[in-house]
């Protein structure tokens, strides 16, 4: 150590103190070979072929260097044809690294220190992390396990005070599979007209519905900020589009000033290709995944049912659903045993102490798959 390093010791900054990995990632760090993956919440259909070879005459025909900071115009034109309600100019998109960027640039944009967000627990652990960067501090408001964890306005307007500065609704919910209804939507609206805060909207599973399409937010309230991508309706993870899009001028250009000084702008490849996700064939490509994942998910459901004897809450989007292990013991303890037995799932309170004594189910599985993963939890549960 030179005299210098001993009289002033590196600490990392406030922002940066006590930031972990989430539990999702720690569990499937430690994941023996072939488990059975209920725990990371990502696609495993194929990324459609239209895509793959789009990309690929991209990559071999174009020069492919930096685009504008925000996206190439036809693509944040798509995007915004996308919020017709909301009438956006092509300069109210932002096309991210994946939507996780947008939503990190959200807070960042919103929050200032000392500044309270209001997350709904259990969620996204994200957000938390992101507030806690943001040198702001996370407020939650509880969805009721007691109701399936559907929304209560109730709960939302207990956490608002004076020093909120942002709110987050996600639809459908990471990690319980849940959808805000329209009046749920129309109340959150009425609970925060007039007191000046965002709300950060995540919807980035909105094209992974079973039933009726989910609304957006900023149809109801006008100070919103839409966080979505093409991640997980085209099993598009690893090509990171994503997009932040807000009427508020003011706003998204403090978003693009960030953009661009964290990551200039997201791949060339990516953002031509993505031209093409909405087209008739991405369309039917997202139907598919709906059809895939809804039966899925009514399959693992009755699975846990009959051979568990275990209740799941019913998905009505994304591809999680909560199953309540409480009768088991600490879900920590639970999702430990599952995973000595080559089954990873992710222990609810990674989510907040709302899914204290639950495993979110990620079903991104076959069948055939999750029904040896049902059989192996079985095995090390009740056997
Ligand atoms: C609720 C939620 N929001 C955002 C993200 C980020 O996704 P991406 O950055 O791939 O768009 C995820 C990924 O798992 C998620 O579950």
């Amino acid at each position: 150590m030179t005299p210098a390093e001993q009289v002033h010791p590196f600490e990392l900054p406030h922002r940066m103190r006590g930031l972990q990995p989430t539990l999702i990632r720690q569990f499937f760090e430690r994941a023996l070979p072939d488990s059975i993956n209920f725990g990371l919440g990502e696609p495993d259909l194929p990324t459609p072929d239209f895509m793959r070879q789009e990309a690929s005459r991209v990559a071999l025909e174009e020069q492919n260097g930096y685009t504008s900071h925000p996206g190439i115009p036809a693509l944040r034109d798509k995007i915004a044809e996308q919020y017709p309600h909301l009438n956006l100019p092509r300069t109210g998109v932002v096309v991210t690294c994946g939507s996780q960027e947008a939503m990190t640039a959200a807070f960042l944009c919103t929050i200032d220190e000392g500044d309270e967000a209001l997350l709904p627990n259990p969620s996204f652990p994200a957000y938390d992390a992101c507030v806690r960067i943001a040198q702001g501090k996370p407020v939650y408001y509880r969805m009721p396990a007691g109701r399936d964890f559907g929304f209560d306005i109730e709960e939302f307007k207990k956490g608002i005070t004076p020093r909120t500065k942002a709110a987050v609704v996600i639809s459908p919910s990471n990690p319980t599979g849940r959808i805000l209804t329209p009046d749920d939507l129309q109340q959150i609206a009425e609970a925060l007209e007039g007191t000046g805060i965002w709300l950060l909207s995540d919807e980035i599973y909105s094209d992974l519905y079973f039933g009726e399409r989910p609304r957006s937010a900023s149809e109801f309230y006008g100070k919103t900020i839409i966080i979505s991508g093409l991640s997980k309706s085209l099993s598009m993870t690893g090509w990171r589009l994503g997009w932040a899009a807000c009427a508020d001028r003011e706003l998204i250009n403090a978003i693009q000033v960030l953009h661009g000084f964290t990551t200039v702008c997201t791949s060339a490849i990516t953002q031509k290709a993505s031209l093409l996700a909405w087209t008739d064939e991405a369309e039917a490509a997202k139907k598919h995944a709906r059809d895939v994942y809804k039966s899925r998910g009514e399959f693992l459901v009755d699975l846990f049912d009959k051979e568990m004897g275990l209740h799941a809450t019913k998905p009505e989007g994304a591809f999680y659903s909560m199953l309540d292990v409480r009768s088991l013991g600490d879900d920590i303890d639970v999702a430990e045993k599952c995973l000595q037995n080559r089954v990873i799932t992710v222990p609810g309170v990674a989510f907040g102490d709302e899914g204290k004594g639950f495993l979110r189910i990620s079903f991104c599985n076959t069948e055939e798959r999750m029904t040896e993963g049902v059989r192996r939890m079985k095995e090390v549960l009740l056997d």
